[in-house]
């Protein structure tokens, strides 16, 4: 498993979109786009196990344009969650940058890590990663009371409804399906409004219809506030939807 669907970095998640955010500019400097909503240069990941070391990322390298949306594709293994969460601050890279809105988060201290995290990007994980003691409402309540916004309620049911959940909402996530629960990940990443959303296979537990409805979302965020979304998918129509994919195999960038 990678550290990124490890119970450790769900907490990280939730200090990730939830750390005090005092700093709106950061947001606003994220929509910029005279600078790359995301760069990424040489990234290396190295894991040791048993049998020695194991290179799970190599040489990683590209730039994503502020607006851009963007897929991850390849094989089961090929790296991809292992690259959204260093993407994401929330696992460290053996060897290079990422410079998100021109700021390099592997640089920053683990403070101010989780400060551009909850200003600048909202993140969906592979598994979820639903605090499972708060109810749904509360789950996507969190990251907008944690900043202090007073209409964290309202703010959060609307988004709810908006991905279909308006009847789900004092539902623990045990008692919530698997598309159910992925659906109210999306509501809790996109609660602040962050400039950057990464996703990881956010279709991959929801029937045709529901996938379809929460891919629309996405996209609609993307037309109307400019999110710049960078999906980990398996699925051929969502990747041929973005306007550029990039492909993993082995753990390298492959035309
Ligand atoms: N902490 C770790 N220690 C050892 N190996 C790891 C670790 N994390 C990931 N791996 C290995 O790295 C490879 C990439 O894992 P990752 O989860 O990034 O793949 P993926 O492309 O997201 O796959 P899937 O499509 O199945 O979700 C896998 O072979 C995995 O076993
Ligand atoms: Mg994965």
């Amino acid at each position: 498993m990678t550290s990124t669907t490890g119970s450790d970095s769900a907490a990280s998640a939730g200090a990730a979109q939830t750390a005090n955010a005092h700093d709106a500019t950061a947001v606003n400097n994220a929509r910029r786009s005279d600078v790359p909503a995301l760069a990424v240069a040489g990234l290396r990941k190295v894991v040791r196990d048993a049998t020695g070391e194991l290179t799970i990322l190599d040489n990683i390298q590209f730039n994503i344009d502020a607006g851009e949306t963007v897929a991850i594709v390849g094989a089961s293994g090929s790296g991809k969650s292992t690259l959204l969460g260093l993407l994401a601050g929330l696992d460290v890279p053996s060897a290079g940058s990422v410079k998100i809105n021109g700021t390099d988060i592997v640089a920053l201290d683990e403070d101010a890590r989780a400060r551009l995290r909850a200003t600048s990007l909202g993140f969906v994980f592979q598994s979820f990663q639903l605090l499972p003691h708060l109810t749904a409402l509360e789950n996507v309540m969190l990251p907008l009371e944690l900043v202090g916004q007073a209409d964290a309620s309202e703010r959060a049911r609307r988004l709810l409804e908006e991905v279909g959940l308006s009847a789900r909402l004092q539902h623990y996530p045990r008692t919530l399906s698997g598309g159910e629960q992925q659906r109210v990940a999306l509501a809790r990443a996109y609660v602040t409004e962050p400039a950057l959303l990464l996703a990881d296979e956010p279709t991959g537990s929801l029937d045709a219809a529901t996938g379809t409805a929460v891919i629309d979302l996405m996209f609609r965020l993307n037309r109307e506030h400019g999110t710049t979304l960078l999906l980990v998918t398996h699925d051929r129509e969502i990747a041929a939807r973005c306007a550029r994919r990039l492909s993993l195999a082995a753990g390298r960038l492959v035309d």
